[in-house]
Protein backbone atom coordinates (compact mmCIF):
# COMPACT_ATOMS: atom_id res chain seq x y z
CA UNK A 1 0.00 0.00 0.00
CA UNK A 2 1.50 3.47 -0.87
CA UNK A 3 2.59 6.09 1.87
CA UNK A 4 -0.96 7.88 0.55
CA UNK A 5 -3.74 5.24 0.62
CA UNK A 6 -2.34 4.39 3.82
CA UNK A 7 -2.49 7.46 5.45
CA UNK A 8 -5.76 7.99 3.70
CA UNK A 9 -6.69 4.75 5.71
CA UNK A 10 -6.22 6.08 8.54
CA UNK A 11 -8.25 8.62 8.39
CA UNK A 12 -10.98 6.76 7.32
CA UNK A 13 -10.57 4.28 10.24
CA UNK A 14 -10.79 7.45 12.61
CA UNK A 15 -13.49 9.23 10.69
CA UNK A 16 -15.53 5.65 11.34
CA UNK A 17 -14.62 5.42 15.28
CA UNK A 18 -15.75 8.88 15.72
CA UNK A 19 -19.08 8.39 13.69
CA UNK A 20 -19.66 5.55 16.01
CA UNK A 21 -19.29 7.28 19.01
CA UNK A 22 -21.49 9.94 17.57
CA UNK A 23 -24.11 7.21 16.52
CA UNK A 24 -23.90 5.50 20.07
CA UNK A 25 -24.67 9.10 21.64
CA UNK A 26 -27.88 9.71 19.07
CA UNK A 27 -29.32 5.97 19.22
CA UNK A 28 -29.52 6.13 23.00
CA UNK A 29 -30.70 9.75 22.98
CA UNK A 30 -32.83 8.72 20.37
CA UNK A 31 -35.23 6.56 23.16
CA UNK A 32 -34.91 9.70 25.81
CA UNK A 33 -37.96 12.67 26.14
CA UNK A 34 -36.12 15.26 23.60
CA UNK A 35 -35.33 18.67 24.68
CA UNK A 36 -35.97 20.70 21.51
CA UNK A 37 -35.32 24.63 21.09
CA UNK A 38 -34.89 26.76 17.80
CA UNK A 39 -31.85 27.92 16.05
CA UNK A 40 -34.12 29.49 14.06
CA UNK A 41 -37.99 29.48 12.15
CA UNK A 42 -37.71 25.10 12.25
CA UNK A 43 -34.15 25.14 12.57
CA UNK A 44 -34.39 22.75 15.27
CA UNK A 45 -31.56 21.43 17.88
CA UNK A 46 -31.47 19.07 20.94
CA UNK A 47 -29.31 18.25 23.82
CA UNK A 48 -28.19 15.14 21.18
CA UNK A 49 -26.96 17.25 18.44
CA UNK A 50 -24.83 19.02 21.09
CA UNK A 51 -23.12 15.80 22.63
CA UNK A 52 -22.55 14.01 19.98
CA UNK A 53 -20.92 16.82 18.42
CA UNK A 54 -18.49 17.16 21.76
CA UNK A 55 -17.74 13.82 21.45
CA UNK A 56 -16.47 13.67 17.64
CA UNK A 57 -14.79 16.84 17.97
CA UNK A 58 -12.64 15.52 21.25
CA UNK A 59 -11.78 12.60 19.02
CA UNK A 60 -11.05 13.98 16.37
CA UNK A 61 -8.83 16.94 17.91
CA UNK A 62 -6.90 13.69 19.72
CA UNK A 63 -6.03 12.21 16.67
CA UNK A 64 -5.29 15.23 14.77
CA UNK A 65 -4.36 18.39 16.93
CA UNK A 66 -3.09 20.08 13.77
CA UNK A 67 -6.14 19.25 11.36
CA UNK A 68 -9.23 21.82 11.21
CA UNK A 69 -12.57 21.33 12.17
CA UNK A 70 -15.75 23.11 11.46
CA UNK A 71 -18.86 21.38 13.06
CA UNK A 72 -22.13 22.80 12.68
CA UNK A 73 -23.40 23.45 16.39
CA UNK A 74 -19.86 25.53 16.73
CA UNK A 75 -17.60 22.97 18.80
CA UNK A 76 -15.38 22.65 16.40
CA UNK A 77 -13.90 26.38 16.06
CA UNK A 78 -11.60 27.64 13.20
CA UNK A 79 -9.53 25.60 10.87
CA UNK A 80 -11.33 25.82 7.19
CA UNK A 81 -7.84 26.95 6.06
CA UNK A 82 -5.68 24.23 6.90
CA UNK A 83 -4.27 21.67 4.64
CA UNK A 84 -7.12 19.32 6.42
CA UNK A 85 -10.17 19.97 7.48
CA UNK A 86 -12.73 17.86 9.33
CA UNK A 87 -16.34 18.92 8.02
CA UNK A 88 -18.94 17.26 11.04
CA UNK A 89 -22.40 17.25 10.89
CA UNK A 90 -23.60 15.25 14.65
CA UNK A 91 -26.93 14.79 13.81
CA UNK A 92 -28.18 15.30 10.06
CA UNK A 93 -32.01 15.28 10.27
CA UNK A 94 -33.04 16.52 13.28
CA UNK A 95 -36.87 17.28 12.68
CA UNK A 96 -37.25 13.39 12.06
CA UNK A 97 -35.21 12.92 15.07
CA UNK A 98 -37.02 14.85 17.23
CA UNK A 99 -40.27 13.33 16.34
CA UNK A 100 -39.20 9.86 16.56
CA UNK A 101 -39.03 9.32 12.43
CA UNK A 102 -36.04 6.79 12.67
CA UNK A 103 -34.13 8.34 9.50
CA UNK A 104 -30.66 10.82 10.44
CA UNK A 105 -27.27 10.39 10.42
CA UNK A 106 -24.17 11.34 12.08
CA UNK A 107 -21.97 12.88 9.00
CA UNK A 108 -17.90 13.23 8.85
CA UNK A 109 -16.06 14.35 6.09
CA UNK A 110 -12.33 15.20 5.03
CA UNK A 111 -11.40 17.59 3.06
CA UNK A 112 -7.38 18.32 1.84
CA UNK A 113 -7.65 22.09 0.37
CA UNK A 114 -11.21 21.72 -0.48
CA UNK A 115 -11.14 18.66 -1.78
CA UNK A 116 -12.70 15.57 0.08
CA UNK A 117 -11.14 12.62 0.44
CA UNK A 118 -12.47 10.52 3.58
CA UNK A 119 -16.40 10.73 4.28
CA UNK A 120 -18.35 8.16 6.74
CA UNK A 121 -22.40 8.44 7.13
CA UNK A 122 -23.81 6.62 9.63
CA UNK A 123 -27.26 5.94 10.91
CA UNK A 124 -27.50 4.52 14.24
CA UNK A 125 -30.88 3.27 14.42
CA UNK A 126 -30.70 0.91 10.93
CA UNK A 127 -27.01 0.62 11.51
CA UNK A 128 -25.95 1.37 8.22
CA UNK A 129 -22.66 2.90 7.69
CA UNK A 130 -21.45 4.40 4.13
CA UNK A 131 -17.92 5.36 3.89
CA UNK A 132 -15.15 6.01 0.93
CA UNK A 133 -11.99 7.36 1.02
CA UNK A 134 -10.38 8.56 -2.24
CA UNK A 135 -9.49 6.87 -4.91
CA UNK A 136 -10.74 3.42 -3.15
CA UNK A 137 -14.48 3.02 -3.88
CA UNK A 138 -17.34 3.43 -1.53
CA UNK A 139 -18.75 1.01 0.27
CA UNK A 140 -22.41 0.20 2.62
CA UNK A 141 -20.84 -1.57 5.79
CA UNK A 142 -18.50 -4.79 4.32
CA UNK A 143 -20.07 -4.28 0.69
CA UNK A 144 -19.11 -2.28 -2.13
CA UNK A 145 -21.64 -0.06 -3.39
CA UNK A 146 -22.45 1.81 -6.47
CA UNK A 147 -24.98 3.99 -8.40
CA UNK A 148 -27.87 2.65 -10.13
CA UNK A 149 -28.18 2.14 -14.31
CA UNK A 150 -31.21 3.93 -14.55
CA UNK A 151 -31.29 6.21 -18.01
CA UNK A 152 -33.97 8.55 -18.14
CA UNK A 153 -35.70 10.85 -15.66
CA UNK A 154 -39.12 8.72 -16.45
CA UNK A 155 -38.14 5.71 -14.67
CA UNK A 156 -36.03 7.28 -11.69
CA UNK A 157 -36.55 7.76 -8.20
CA UNK A 158 -35.71 11.23 -7.25
CA UNK A 159 -35.05 12.91 -4.02
CA UNK A 160 -34.61 16.23 -2.39
CA UNK A 161 -34.70 18.19 0.39
CA UNK A 162 -35.95 21.86 2.06
CA UNK A 163 -34.47 24.23 4.22
CA UNK A 164 -35.26 24.80 7.45
CA UNK A 165 -34.05 29.18 7.10
CA UNK A 166 -35.90 31.59 5.04
CA UNK A 167 -38.20 28.88 3.87
CA UNK A 168 -40.48 31.05 2.42
CA UNK A 169 -37.90 32.52 -0.61
CA UNK A 170 -36.52 29.11 -1.48
CA UNK A 171 -37.61 28.25 -4.78
CA UNK A 172 -37.51 24.74 -4.18
CA UNK A 173 -41.16 24.02 -4.12
CA UNK A 174 -41.55 24.68 -7.89
CA UNK A 175 -38.46 22.21 -8.83
CA UNK A 176 -40.43 19.42 -6.60
CA UNK A 177 -43.48 19.86 -8.23
CA UNK A 178 -41.66 19.54 -11.37
CA UNK A 179 -39.74 16.71 -10.96
CA UNK A 180 -42.35 14.67 -9.02
CA UNK A 181 -44.65 15.04 -12.45
CA UNK A 182 -41.51 13.50 -14.60
CA UNK A 183 -40.38 10.81 -12.54
CA UNK A 184 -41.51 7.89 -10.59
CA UNK A 185 -41.71 10.63 -7.73
CA UNK A 186 -39.49 12.75 -5.55
CA UNK A 187 -38.72 11.73 -1.70
CA UNK A 188 -37.55 14.07 0.97
CA UNK A 189 -36.57 11.50 3.37
CA UNK A 190 -34.88 14.56 5.72
CA UNK A 191 -31.10 14.09 6.09
CA UNK A 192 -29.22 15.66 2.99
CA UNK A 193 -26.21 12.92 3.84
CA UNK A 194 -28.44 10.06 3.52
CA UNK A 195 -30.05 11.48 0.59
CA UNK A 196 -26.06 11.82 -1.18
CA UNK A 197 -25.57 7.80 0.53
CA UNK A 198 -28.80 6.49 -1.72
CA UNK A 199 -27.57 7.96 -4.69
CA UNK A 200 -24.25 6.22 -4.27
CA UNK A 201 -26.04 2.69 -3.24
CA UNK A 202 -29.04 3.06 -6.37
CA UNK A 203 -31.87 3.23 -3.76
CA UNK A 204 -32.67 7.08 -5.42
CA UNK A 205 -31.66 7.73 -9.07
CA UNK A 206 -30.44 11.74 -8.74
CA UNK A 207 -30.75 14.25 -5.63
CA UNK A 208 -30.93 18.09 -5.87
CA UNK A 209 -31.38 20.82 -2.95
CA UNK A 210 -30.49 24.27 -1.99
CA UNK A 211 -28.79 26.10 0.41
CA UNK A 212 -27.28 22.86 2.08
CA UNK A 213 -23.79 23.58 4.37
CA UNK A 214 -20.49 21.79 3.97
CA UNK A 215 -20.90 19.74 6.96
CA UNK A 216 -24.12 18.32 5.36
CA UNK A 217 -22.41 17.28 1.98
CA UNK A 218 -18.45 16.98 2.83
CA UNK A 219 -18.68 12.96 3.23
CA UNK A 220 -21.89 11.95 1.08
CA UNK A 221 -20.36 13.66 -1.72
CA UNK A 222 -17.38 11.89 -1.97
CA UNK A 223 -19.27 8.84 -1.37
CA UNK A 224 -21.28 9.44 -4.23
CA UNK A 225 -18.29 9.97 -6.42
CA UNK A 226 -16.86 6.92 -5.30
CA UNK A 227 -19.63 5.12 -6.07
CA UNK A 228 -19.67 5.94 -9.88
CA UNK A 229 -21.88 8.80 -9.56
CA UNK A 230 -21.45 12.75 -10.68
CA UNK A 231 -21.74 15.75 -8.54
CA UNK A 232 -22.00 19.17 -10.03
CA UNK A 233 -24.11 22.52 -9.31
CA UNK A 234 -26.91 23.46 -11.64
CA UNK A 235 -24.94 24.85 -14.36
CA UNK A 236 -22.89 21.36 -14.42
CA UNK A 237 -19.63 23.05 -12.95
CA UNK A 238 -18.31 21.12 -10.50
CA UNK A 239 -19.81 21.20 -6.87
CA UNK A 240 -17.72 22.53 -3.88
CA UNK A 241 -18.91 21.42 -0.37
CA UNK A 242 -20.73 25.26 0.47
CA UNK A 243 -22.22 26.09 -2.55
CA UNK A 244 -25.75 27.35 -2.94
CA UNK A 245 -26.81 24.48 -5.24
CA UNK A 246 -26.14 20.66 -5.73
CA UNK A 247 -26.99 18.16 -8.09
CA UNK A 248 -25.87 14.47 -7.64
CA UNK A 249 -26.69 11.37 -9.30
CA UNK A 250 -25.89 8.42 -11.13
CA UNK A 251 -24.09 10.56 -13.89
CA UNK A 252 -26.97 8.44 -16.81
CA UNK A 253 -29.35 11.25 -15.67
CA UNK A 254 -27.28 14.16 -14.66
CA UNK A 255 -27.55 16.11 -18.61
CA UNK A 256 -31.57 15.84 -17.69
CA UNK A 257 -31.65 16.72 -14.42
CA UNK A 258 -29.69 19.57 -14.87
CA UNK A 259 -31.49 20.98 -17.72
CA UNK A 260 -34.67 20.27 -16.37
CA UNK A 261 -33.12 22.71 -13.24
CA UNK A 262 -32.51 25.09 -15.84
CA UNK A 263 -35.75 25.07 -17.53
CA UNK A 264 -37.96 25.29 -14.23
CA UNK A 265 -35.14 28.13 -13.24
CA UNK A 266 -36.51 30.04 -16.33
CA UNK A 267 -40.34 29.24 -16.54
CA UNK A 268 -42.26 32.18 -15.14
CA UNK A 269 -44.27 30.51 -12.75
CA UNK A 270 -45.55 26.88 -11.61
CA UNK A 271 -47.62 24.86 -14.41
CA UNK A 272 -51.58 25.05 -14.02
CA UNK A 273 -53.20 21.34 -13.08
CA UNK A 274 -54.70 19.98 -16.05
C1 LIG B 1 -31.04 19.18 7.37
C2 LIG B 1 -31.25 17.87 6.63
C3 LIG B 1 -32.38 18.02 5.63
C4 LIG B 1 -32.11 19.14 4.66
C5 LIG B 1 -31.89 20.44 5.41
C6 LIG B 1 -30.74 20.29 6.40
P1 LIG B 1 -30.04 19.15 9.90
O1 LIG B 1 -29.93 19.04 8.26
O2 LIG B 1 -30.09 17.47 5.95
O3 LIG B 1 -32.53 16.85 4.85
O4 LIG B 1 -33.22 19.26 3.79
O5 LIG B 1 -31.57 21.42 4.44
O6 LIG B 1 -30.56 21.49 7.10
O7 LIG B 1 -30.43 20.56 10.18
O8 LIG B 1 -31.05 18.16 10.33
O9 LIG B 1 -28.64 18.85 10.30
CA1 LIG C 1 -27.51 18.71 8.29
CA1 LIG D 1 -27.29 18.74 12.06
Amino acid sequence: MSDRAGELRKFLAVAIEAAREGGAIVRAGFDQPKQVSYKGDVDLVTETDKKSEAAIVARLRREFPEHGIVAEEGGGGEGANARYCWYVDPLDGTTNFAHGFPMFAVSIGLLERGKPIVGAVLNPVSGELFSAQEGAGAYLNEKRIKVSEVSSISKALLATGFPTHKRTSNPNIRYYWEFTLRSHGVRRAGSAALDLCSVASGRFDGFWEFGLKSWDTAAGMLIVQEAGGKISNFAGEPYQPGDKEILASNGLIHEEMRRTAQEIASAPALNPVT
